[in-house]
C-alpha cells in the first residue's frame, strides 16, 4: 500500500493512552466513591444519634417543672430531629416530639449496618424525593438498649450529594493530572522516538535523488534504540546496494550505447573489407574473405546482443558442425600464421560432430586461447598453443593448453567470475566469466585443469 493513503489518525497515540488513562482512573474512582459516601452517610448519621444522647441526658437532667415546649422545641432543633425516643431497662420513653411523626420513608439502625447495607441506603437517600422523614437507631447512652431519631431526609439528602460532587471534581482533577503526566512521558518516552523512526523511514524511500539520509541512532539501549540501531544498519545496506544498483543500470546504458555505434562502424568496417577483396593481390584475395567473416561476425553479435537487451548471454541455438572448422575459424581470427611467434597445433583424432552453438562456442575457444596468446606473448614473446579434443561416453571435452607461465597461484577460486583479472593494463576479468557464462547456457562446464608447463583449460560439452 502506499504509505501516503494513509491518513493520521486524528488522536494520535498519546492522545489516545491520555484518554484511556482518564477513563481508568475515573472508573476507579467511581468504585471507590461508593464506599466513601456510604461511609460519608454513616459518619453524619453516627454525629447525630450523639447529639442526640446529648439532648437526651440534657432532658433527663432537668427538672420536670421545666421542660417546657419551648425547650423540647429547641432541644429538637438543635438536633434538627423530628422526635427522640430511647429505650432503657424494657422501657421505651418518647423524650420529645412536636407533632405524631407521619410515615417514614427509611428505617436505618447505624448500630449493625454492613458496608453493603450502607451503600444501599445511601443509593435509597440519593435518590429519595422530596422531604420524607427517617428514623434512625443507634447506641443509647445510660446503659440504655437505644436510642431513635426521626429526622428530615433532605439536610442529609443534600450533603451527600455536595460530597458526591466535591469528590468526583477532586476525582477529575487527579485523572487529569494523571492524564496528562502519562501524555507527556509517552511522548517524550515512545511517541517521539517512534515518529522519528517513520519520519526516516518515509524520507529514506522519496530521496532518491539527494543521498538517502540514514538516521542516526540516538544511543538509548531500549527496544526503541536496537530499532533505531537496526534501521540504521538495514538504511546504510540498501543505500550501498541502490548505489550499485543505479551504477549497473548506467552501465547497462553505456554499454547498450557503445554496442549501437560500434555496430555502425562494424557495418562501415565491413563496405571497407568488400571492397578490399575486389582487389587482385593473392594476400590479399587470401585474407579478405577471413576478414569479412569475423566483421560479419561481429556486427552479428553486437546486434543479437543489442536485440536481447540483456547482460545474460543469449539461449544457444545448437546445431550439428564439424569441430576441426570452428578450430580453423578460431585460428584466423587469431590470425596466427606459418612465420608467428606462437605456433597453432590442433590434435582432434577424428572427424568430430559436434551439436552445439558454434558461435557460443567459438567465443569460448578464442577467449581462452586469446588468455594463452597474451600469457606466452608477455613472458616468453613465444610458445605452442594447442587445442585438443577427444570424445568419451557421454561428453567431448575441448581442451586449451599452452606452455606459458600458468595461472598465478592467487586469485585462481575467483578466476572465472567477474572482473577478478590480474593487474595488468588492459586486464578486465571479464573473459573467463564470459566463457564460463557461455558454456552455463550451453550445460557444459569449464575448469582450469593441472598441466605441467603452462595452462589448460578444458571445457566439457554433453554429447
Ligand atoms: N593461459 C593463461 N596463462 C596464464 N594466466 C592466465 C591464462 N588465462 C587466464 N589467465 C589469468 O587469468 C586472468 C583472468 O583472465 P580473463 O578472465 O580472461 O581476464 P583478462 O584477460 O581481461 O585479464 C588473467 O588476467 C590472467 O592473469
Ligand atoms: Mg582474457
Amino acid at each position: 500500500m502506499d504509505s501516503s493513503s494513509i491518513r493520521p489518525a486524528l488522536i494520535g497515540l498519546s492522545g489516545r493512552l491520555m484518554l484511556l488513562t482518564l477513563g481508568f482512573i475515573m472508573l476507579a474512582e467511581v468504585l471507590i466513591l461508593l464506599p466513601a459516601v456510604a461511609n460519608f452517610r454513616n459518619n453524619w448519621l453516627t454525629d447525630r444519634i450523639a447529639a442526640a444522647q446529648t439532648a437526651a441526658l440534657v432532658l433527663e437532667a432537668a427538672p420536670p417543672e421545666a421542660i417546657s415546649d419551648r425547650l423540647i422545641a429547641q432541644v429538637l432543633d438543635s438536633v434538627d430531629a423530628h422526635s427522640i425516643s430511647m429505650k432503657i431497662g424494657g422501657v421505651r420513653r418518647l423524650l420529645a416530639t412536636t407533632d405524631v411523626p407521619p410515615s417514614l420513608s427509611g428505617d436505618y439502625d447505624i448500630r449493625t449496618a454492613g458496608m453493603v447495607t450502607a451503600i444501599a441506603a445511601s443509593f435509597q437517600t440519593m435518590f429519595s424525593q422530596g422531604d420524607s422523614l427517617i428514623r434512625v437507631r443507634g447506641p443509647a447512652p445510660m446503659g440504655g438498649e437505644f436510642i431513635d431519631v426521626v429526622m428530615n431526609e433532605q439536610p442529609l439528602r443534600l450533603t451527600m450529594w455536595r460530597f458526591a460532587g466535591n469528590f468526583l471534581i477532586l476525582s477529575l482533577l487527579i485523572s487529569s493530572i494523571a492524564g496528562a503526566l502519562v501524555y507527556a512521558s509517552l511522548s517524550a518516552l515512545i511517541v517521539k522516538p517512534v515518529k522519528r523512526l517513520a519520519d526516516s523511514i518515509s524520507s529514506f524511500g522519496h530521496e532518491a535523488e539527494h543521498g538517502r539520509t540514514v538516521i542516526i541512532p540516538s544511543g538509548r539501549r531500549d527496544e526503541l534504540g536496537i530499532a533505531e540501531q537496526k534501521l540504521a544498519e538495514m538504511q546504510k545496506a540498501l543505500k550501498k546496494e541502490l548505489k550499485q544498483r543505479e551504477h549497473l543500470a548506467s552501465l547497462g546504458l553505456a554499454v547498450a550505447k557503445i554496442n549501437h555505434d560500434l555496430r555502425n562502424l562494424l557495418s562501415s568496417a565491413h563496405l571497407l573489407s568488400d571492397r578490399i577483396a575486389s582487389v587482385p593481390d593473392p594476400t590479399v584475395q587470401r585474407l579478405a574473405p577471413k576478414l569479412i567473416r569475423a566483421l560479419d561476425r561481429a556486427v552479428g553479435f553486437c546486434q543479437a546482443t543489442l536485440a536481447f537487451g540483456k547482460a545474460q548471454e543469449l539461449p544457444p541455438t545448437p546445431r550439428k558442425f564439424e569441430l576441426a572448422t570452428l578450430v580453423t575459424d578460431v585460428r584466423d581470427l587469431l590470425a596466427l600464421d606459418e612465420d608467428a611467434p606462437i605456433r597453432f597445433l590442433v590434435d582432434i583424432p577424428e572427424p568430430m560432430q559436434i551439436n552445439a552453438d558454434p558461435e557460443q562456442l567459438l567465443r569460448v575457444l578464442l577467449n581462452l586461447s586469446r588468455n594463452a596468446i597474451e600469457a606466452m606473448l608477455t613472458h616468453q614473446g613465444k610458445g605452442d598453443l594447442m587445442i585438443r579434443a577427444r570424445r568419451h561416453s557421454g561428453s567431448i571435452d575441448i581442451e586449451v593448453a599452452d606452455t606459458g607461465p600458468g595461472v598465478p597461484a592467487e586469485g585462481r577460486e575467483r578466476l572465472f567470475q567477474p572482473f577478478s583479472g590480474s593487474n595488468r593494463v588492459g586486464s578486465t576479468g571479464l573473459g573467463l566469466a564470459i566463457a564460463a557464462d557461455l558454456m552455463r547456457v550451453q550445460g557444459g562446464t569449464i575448469a582450469l585443469v593441472d598441466s605441467p608447463g603452462g595452462a589448460c583449460f578444458r571445457v566439457t560439452l554433453p554429447a
